[in-house]
């Protein structure tokens, strides 16, 4: 079939019309401003590092050292590292970013949650919980690059490209 405008318009209306208006309009609210890689190099990233090095424990020649925030301003960056990284789960969720509406919603999800008990953990300045939540997140942030982005796990992998 000779694909003219007028059959291509057509064939747009109909797929319009699989969604329901209701989503439609959802979605035209949003202007998605980075793609994928923008998005996880600018917010996500950078938000997980915050979490990622404000607990552990370092071992070196004196022996072994504590990491913890130390002020209040270290504790601020902290917390609001953790709200990037909740929110963040919900920017991936937009309609125009989700790669599908299964495990790619369910991971993102899981960054929220995470991201949560990230937030409730800095707020108890419970050392441990930071620390363990900061594992959790790690583990959402492969399971979705196992999925999706093998290339970011592996960049040597030939299964990647
Ligand atoms: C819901 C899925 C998903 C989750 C969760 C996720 N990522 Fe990603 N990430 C991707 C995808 C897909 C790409 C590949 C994007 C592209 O190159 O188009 C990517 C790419 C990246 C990149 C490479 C960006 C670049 O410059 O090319 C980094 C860094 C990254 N993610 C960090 C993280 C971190 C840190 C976390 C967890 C805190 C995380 N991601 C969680 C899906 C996810």
């Amino acid at each position: 079939m000779k694909l003219t405008r007028r059959t291509a318009a057509a064939a747009a209306l109909v797929a319009l019309g699989a969604c329901t208006q209701a989503e439609q309009e959802a979605a035209s609210n949003y202007r998605p401003v980075g793609d994928l890689a923008d998005l996880m190099a600018g917010v996500v990233e950078p938000a997980a590092e915050v979490i990622w090095d404000a607990v552990g424990v370092i071992v070196d020649a004196e022996g072994e050292h504590q990491l913890a925030p130390q002020t209040e301003e270290e504790w601020m960056a902290l917390r609001l590292a953790a709200y990037t990284v909740a929110e963040s789960g919900n920017l991936l969720m937009m309609p125009e970013r989700a790669l599908d509406q299964g495990a790619w919603i369910t991971m993102s999800q899981s960054l929220v949650e995470m991201g949560q008990r990230a937030i409730e953990a800095a707020d108890a300045r419970n050392l441990d919980a930071i620390f363990d939540v900061g594992a959790e997140i790690y583990y959402v942030c492969t399971n979705c690059h196992g999925t999706y982005a093998l290339e970011t796990l592996r960049p040597n992998d030939a299964r990647a490209n």
